[in-house]
This record gives structure tokens, C-alpha cells and sequence, in this order.
């Protein structure tokens, strides 16, 4: 087998780490030796973290065009060249590995239908949670199951940055200059706090899970940008975990779905999952729950997903399996649950004037919208110092729990808080999964 690696970065370079160094490994397990003949990067001079002749590492995505190669495993991430590159491989007879989310969940269904139509196979396990073999389990492992719910910490960064904030009191800046540091970090880190991601990690698994063909425009996406310290810690004293949470969950044909920092009680695995470890539980009507985890992020874990995948065209299984994926399914009958319609509790922390009055005009406008506050929290000393107000009055933390309500009920007193000027910013809203 002769394969060609495009982009020799983190992953790249893991990827070229385990194929040289176990090359007797994978021949024993495949039955056949594999060969990196080309490897392309954009700068020659930069000093790479793998063993490779120079004599095949070149700046020329020409090279692909080489008819010797069976296979185009593409790690240079984005949605433009990356796009090019692997619609190319396709036309040109090559299977092609990625571990490219965004490129997946921005043009899947071109990707998909491509290859498909030219008998090719797209192979995209760590597009996914890094080193979790979750797509294997969703698309092979569990084909038995209709999926019903799908919850899951899917960007290591984020996990790793909120772990550093709350158990070493890192601050937020210096937690996500660490997670470029260890390679956890998509090449703009803005992918990753925002949610971006994670989410788009989510569009790829409801595919397969539900036949939903869905952009990150379809459902609610939030980051963890604005998230404090003060919040992790009031999570903590509540006895829940902060973590950020990308949710698909099947009400009858209607799909609750949305990727957003979630409380989560402390005594359930998904809150004890640290580090840039990632997570998903899936339940399915026959296996009923199940759970994944694994290092989400990081050279090696997500190098080992891809020569899964190599390895799995190698012995001609992918092949096998890719044509019958639940990928580019015209209908299914499921549809999006409408955000406003999505039912949690909430998590709500305000500035609140140190006033008489204060407490009965939020309870007002809460009530107005049908919430019901399930509990309320008011002591200074555990939440750091209060927010000074411009006339000097004092302003003073508040916490209060809500009991359920739908999205839309939160957003509409959201604008009506807003109006209240016994409150200054911050005003914090976070679901709770109970
Ligand atoms: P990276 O470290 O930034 O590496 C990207 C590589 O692509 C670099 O070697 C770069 O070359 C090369 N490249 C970029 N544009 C190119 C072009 N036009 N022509 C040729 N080569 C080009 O990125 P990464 O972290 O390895 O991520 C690669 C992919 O894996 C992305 O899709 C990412 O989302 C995905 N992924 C990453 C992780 C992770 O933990 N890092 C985990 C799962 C999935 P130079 O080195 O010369 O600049
Ligand atoms: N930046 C991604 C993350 C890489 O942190 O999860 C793995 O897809």
C-alpha cells in the first residue's frame, strides 16, 4: 500500500511516527507493507517531528497526481485546500483518511457523494474525539441499535482549559496557551473555545447516528470564552462539573440538539472526565447505555485513530463497510427539536444592587415568564469581589437555580432582566443536565 500525507503538523507527523517506526507491526496486521512515498508540507525548512527522507517531502501537492498511490490521508485541517485535495484524491482513484471535522461538516455531503459515486472510501475516525474509536462504534459497532441519545465532551481543549481552571486555578489565558502548546488546539484556537468543534464534531455524529444532514447553524452553539472561575467554583459548591456538552437526544421524531457549557452533576462519569480527555454516552434501544473515552486531543492518540484507518483499508474492511454508512440519507422523518422548545434547568449569576426591592423585581420578571426559581444563593465572600457600580452603590453576587423551563422562556426574561437596572453585567445563564 502507498499512501501520501498531506500536512506533516501534530497529527501528520504522529501519523508518519507510528508508520515508520511499527512498520513490521502494521505489515503483520495488514498482510501488506505500507509506504509513505510522498508527504507534503508548506515549509520545507521547518524542522518536522518525524523520521522521514527528504527526498520525499515536498511543498508540491502536484505529487498527489502520482499514480502509484492507493491512498490520500489528508492533515492540513481548514475547508478550502483541504476541500481541493480531497475531492482531487477521489477523481484521481485514491481512497482518501481525514481527520478534518470542518471540512466534513461543511462539505460532507460533496465529500460523501464524490467518493461514493466514484466507488471510493472516505475514512474519518478521528475526525471525532481524537483517539475514542466512536465512529467505528456508531457506524459498525452498534449497527444493530437505533441510537436514541448521544451526549459528549468532544473538544479536548476546551476539557483541558476548564481542568486547568478549576483544579490548578490557571487563568484563562494561560490555560489556552497551553493547549497549544501540547498540540491540542486547532490552528486557530478560536475554533475550539467557541465551540466551533466541538460542534461540527457533533454534525458528523448525527449523521451517522440519525441520516441528519445538519450545519452548525441548525442548532444552539456556545463556547466556553466567557465562562469565569467564579462559575466553575459555584458549579463545584452546587456538587456539579462544568463541562462543555454537545447534546443529540431523540424525543420521539423531534432531535434535541445543541453543544453548550452544561453543568453536570458531580457523581456522573461524563463530569469526571479531566484533562483533553473527551467523552460520549450513547444510548441505544437495544445496548442501552454505553460509554467512550479517550484522550480527545494530542499527536499520538489522534495518529493512532488514523492508522486505524489506514490500516482498516489495507486489509480492505472500510471498503467494505463506507458504501452502506447512513451518510447521505434523503429522509428519515426526524427533524430538529426548536431551540425554544429545549427544557433544562438553569444556573443564573448576577450582579444584584445591595438594595431592598432587588430580589422581588428578579423573582417579578422570573415569574412573568413562568420560572420558577428552584433556589437562590446570596453570600459575597464565596464569589469574589462585587462588581463597583458607577455611583458607587454596592452590588453584591447572586446565584439562583431555576426549576425546569424551555429555552424560550429563559431568552424572553433574558431581555427583560436585561432592562432591570438593579443589574449590572456579569449576567450568567448556563443549563444544567440533571
Ligand atoms: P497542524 O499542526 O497545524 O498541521 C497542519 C499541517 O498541514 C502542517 O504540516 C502544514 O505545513 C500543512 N499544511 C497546511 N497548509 C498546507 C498546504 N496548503 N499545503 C501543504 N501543506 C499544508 O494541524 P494538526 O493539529 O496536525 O491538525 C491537522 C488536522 O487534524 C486538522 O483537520 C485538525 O482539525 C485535525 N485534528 C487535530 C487534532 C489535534 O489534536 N491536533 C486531533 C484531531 C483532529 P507546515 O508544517 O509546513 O506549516
Ligand atoms: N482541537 C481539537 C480538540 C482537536 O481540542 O478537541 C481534536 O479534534
Amino acid at each position: 500500500m502507498k499512501i501520501a500525507i498531506v500536512g506533516l503538523g501534530t497529527v501528520g507527523s504522529g501519523v508518519a511516527q507510528i508508520l515508520t517506526t511499527h512498520k513490521a507491526r502494521t505489515a503483520a496486521r495488514t498482510g501488506t507493507n505500507i509506504d509513505i512515498v510522498h508527504a507534503v508540507v508548506r515549509d520545507l525548512k521547518k524542522p518536522r517531528d518525524c523520521d522521514l527522507p527528504s527526498s520525499i517531502v515536498t511543498d508540491d501537492l502536484a505529487v498527489l497526481n502520482d499514480p502509484a498511490i492507493d491512498t490520500v490521508v489528508e492533515l492540513i485541517g481548514g475547508t478550502t485546500i483541504a476541500r481541493d485535495v480531497v475531492l482531487t484524491a477521489l477523481k484521481n482513484g485514491k481512497n482518501v483518511v481525514t481527520a478534518n471535522k470542518a471540512l466534513l461538516c461543511v462539505h460532507g455531503d460533496e465529500v460523501f457523494r464524490t467518493a461514493r459515486e466514484l466507488g471510493r472510501t472516505v475514512c474519518f475516525e478521528a475526525a471525532v474525539a481524537g483517539g475514542v474509536p466512536i465512529i467505528e462504534a456508531v457506524g459498525q459497532s452498534l449497527a444493530s441499535n437505533q441510537v436514541t441519545s448521544l451526549e459528549g465532551i468532544l473538544n479536548g481543549t476546551c476539557n483541558f482549559i476548564l481542568t486547568e481552571m478549576f483544579l490548578k486555578e490557571k487563568t484563562y489565558n494561560d490555560a489556552v496557551r497551553l493547549a497549544q502548546e501540547k498540540g491540542y488546539a486547532e490552528a486557530d484556537p478560536t475554533m475550539d473555545v467557541a465551540g466551533t468543534d466541538a460542534a461540527q464534531k457533533l454534525t458528523v455524529l448525527v449523521r451517522l447516528a440519525f441520516g441528519l444532514r445538519i450545519s452548525t447553524d441548525d442548532f444552539l452553539v456556545k463556547g466556553i470564552d466567557s465562562l469565569t472561575l467564579t462559575d466553575l467554583q459555584q458549579a463545584a459548591h452546587l456538587g456539579y462539573r462544568v463541562k462543555l456538552l454537545c447534546t443529540a437526544k431523540l424525543h420521539g421524531d423531534k432531535l434535541e440538539l445543541h453543544c453548550q457549557p452544561t453543568f453536570i452533576r458531580r457523581e456522573q462519569p461524563l463530569a469526571d472526565v479531566d484533562d483533553a480527555y473527551n467523552m460520549i454516552e450513547l444510548h441505544g434501544d437495544a445496548v442501552g447505555k454505553t460509554w467512550f473515552s479517550g484522550m480527545g486531543a494530542g499527536q499520538m492518540p489522534t495518529a493512532s485513530a488514523v492508522v486505524a484507518d489506514i490500516i482498516s483499508l489495507a486489509v480492505g474492511r472500510a471498503q467494505l463497510t463506507f458504501p452502506r454508512l447512513t451518510l447521505l440519507e434523503e429522509s428519515t422523518g426526524i427533524t430538529i427539536l426548536p431551540k425554544e422548545e429545549i427544557q433544562r434547568r438553569f444556573y443564573l449569576r448576577f450582579s444584584a444592587l445591595d438594595k431592598p426591592g432587588t430580589l422581588s423585581r428578579i423573582a417579578n420578571v422570573l415569574g412573568e415568564h413562568k420560572i420558577s426559581i428552584s433556589s437562590l444563593i446570596q453570600h459575597d465572600e464565596t464569589l469574589g469581589p462585587p462588581t463597583p457600580s458607577t455611583d458607587d452603590e454596592s452590588y453584591v453576587p447572586m446565584v439562583i437555580i431555576t426549576h425546569l423551563a424551555t429555552e424560550g422562556q429563559m431568552l424572553a426574561a433574558d431581555k427583560d432582566l436585561a432592562k432591570l437596572k438593579c443589574l449590572a453585567p456579569p449576567h450568567v445563564r448556563l443549563p444544567i443536565r440533571d
